[in-house]
């Protein structure tokens, strides 16, 4: 049985296996249609989440199965005390899958060790989301065709932001990357990103302030929202939400393709005008959310189109 932990706990091979399957979905939607007929998805959201908790349920449903879950720890019997690997255990006994939000760090790996049933991490802390990460290189490959050879700005808060931390993890794999890292100094990448991933890659990158100055150098803009309920101290919070506001003026200083991407919620980040710009790709970014998740469905679930 395996689990979605880390980015890492697929292959380069695999990856690409599982982004051609997902690329082949959102082809032909209507020939998986059954392919999960009788399994069910649990989806155990402790924190809140719209993209991530229906789009799982909405690649459940596309694929013939059904879904149960709670979409908030105090919907739970998180709220009487109940633990994670308690939880999981009995979860087990009702769903044949599922996808755990949680804001402590580490709780889907712990969940992971007690579970009868494949865990998907659906966002730890501000640690891993490697869901997103599958959406965000199933939207890259299909938008640019290709996963290398790249120019990718990080912009904002780098350092709760576990979107982030899940795609440096993941695209460091792939052949002549370069990082620019975007950030007010306080929201930098962590340090133990910077050596264990980056450096012991030998993956060039710089960290900057200003997002004018590099933004002719891009190929990917990754914009990230300041993640609010991470801080210790609301004043930092207010302090540094509009550090970054990508508007037409600053896209007119891009290359003709370079991408923007962000992982939503936006809060105040891009300005809305930049939504009619043919370089916005944040929303179909979210419907390549559905088909990516479709295929990792299929993939831990060990169904495939030949058992129809
Ligand atoms: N991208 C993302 O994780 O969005 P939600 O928080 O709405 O799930």
């Amino acid at each position: 049985m395996r689990h979605l932990i880390s980015p890492l706990d697929f292959s380069v091979e695999e990856l690409d296996k599982l982004l051609s399957l997902a690329k082949d979905i959102s082809e032909n939607p209507k020939k998986y249609s059954k392919c999960c007929e009788g399994k069910k998805l649990a989806t155990l959201f402790y924190e809140p989440s719209t993209r991530t908790r229906l789009s799982f349920e909405a690649a459940m449903l596309n694929l013939g199965g059904s879904v149960l879950g709670f979409s908030s720890a105090d919907s739970s019997s998180a709220a009487k005390g109940e633990s994670v690997s308690d939880t999981i255990r009995v979860i087990s006994c009702y769903a044949d899958i599922c996808a755990m939000r949680h804001p402590k760090e580490g709780a889907p790996m712990v969940a992971a060790s007690k579970s009868g049933i494949p865990v998907i991490n659906a966002g730890d802390g501000g640690h891993q989301h490697p869901t997103q990460t599958l959406t965000d290189l199933l939207t890259i490959k299909a938008l640019k065709g290709k996963l290398g050879n790249m120019t990718i700005g990080l912009c904002g808060d780098l350092k709760f932001g576990r979107t982030v931390h899940s795609l440096i993890h993941s695209l460091v794999r792939y052949e002549n990357i370069k990082f620019v890292l975007i950030s007010p100094k306080e929201l930098r990448v962590p340090d133990y990103i910077k050596e264990d991933v980056l450096d012991e890659h030998g993956v060039e990158y710089k960290e900057v302030e200003n997002l004018e100055d590099v933004m002719g150098e891009l190929d990917i803009l990754y914009m990230t929202r300041v993640q609010r309920e991470r801080f210790f101290n609301e004043d930092d919070y207010i302090r540094m939400k509009d550090f970054y506001i990508l508007d037409t003026a600053k896209m007119q200083l891009a290359k003709d393709d370079m991408l923007v991407l962000h992982p939503l919620p936006r809060v105040n980040e891009i300005s809305v005008d930049v939504d009619d710009d043919p370089r916005a790709a944040y929303f179909k970014q979210a419907q390549y959310g559905v088909y990516v998740r479709m295929a990792l469905i299929m993939t831990l679930l060990e169904v495939s189109l030949d058992e129809q």
